[in-house]
């Protein structure tokens, strides 16, 4: 099982995919835990040039073929032999995070987006949660968080409510692959919800 977490910054899907990583684990699955930006250390260290800086640093498109290129490191070097290997891959982040933030939020470039996507990518995870909660409730968590992995964050709260209204509409156009998760509540109380679905 190829398994994504997504949402807006500071919804708790990080803690959420080691949650269910953990779970897989203890059934005695082999699971490989990865985010994105990174999971690969090509890809790691061109999420130093994503995730850091103003905010400004980077144009949209700019940011689009920097995903694009981290993103298929990552599936180059582990999700794809992962995948291969009959193993799990659990991601915190994946191509959705690019069609909501670029394709969406930020610009409108979907059509761009999605040519690159599938020119460089081509795979989709089985199923992705999008943990969806209030934006202002979700920054303050990320900001409280601190750390220099501030730039998305940075771009404020209307930006976030545009994520969550680029999220939703992703799952809705997505019904069989991607399901909202409610990320209310205790971490404990969100994973029940998670492992409910999956
Ligand atoms: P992440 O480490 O998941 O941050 P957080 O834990 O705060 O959610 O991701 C870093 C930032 O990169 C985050 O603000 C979302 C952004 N991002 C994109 O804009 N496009 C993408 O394709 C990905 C994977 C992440």
């Amino acid at each position: 099982m190829f398994i994504s977490f997504e949402g807006i910054d500071g919804c708790g899907k990080s803690t959420q995919a080691r949650l269910l990583a953990e779970a897989l684990l203890a059934e005695g699955r082999t699971v490989h835990l990865t985010r994105e930006p990174g999971g690969s250390p090509g890809a790691e260290e061109i999420r130093r040039l994503l995730v850091e800086g103003r905010a400004d640093r980077w144009s949209p498109e700019t940011e689009c073929l920097l995903f694009t290129a981290a993103r298929r490191d990552h599936v180059e070097r582990l999700i794809r032999p992962a995948l291969a290997a009959g193993e799990s891959v659990v991601t915190d982040r994946f191509a959705d995070s690019t069609r909501v933030y670029q394709g969406a939020a930020r610009a409108d470039l979907a059509a761009t987006v999605d040519a690159l996507h599938a020119l460089m990518i081509g795979v989709e995870p089985d199923r992705t949660f999008v943990l969806d909660m209030d934006p202002a409730e979700a920054l303050a968590r990320g900001t409280a968080r601190g750390g220099s992995e501030d730039r998305f964050e940075g771009m404020g709260l209307p930006f976030q409510t545009r994520l969550r209204e680029g999220f939703l509409a992703l799952a809705a156009a997505h019904p069989a692959r991607i399901r909202v998760i409610d990320a209310t509540g205790t971490a404990d109380a969100v994973a029940a919800r998670i492992r409910a679905v999956l």
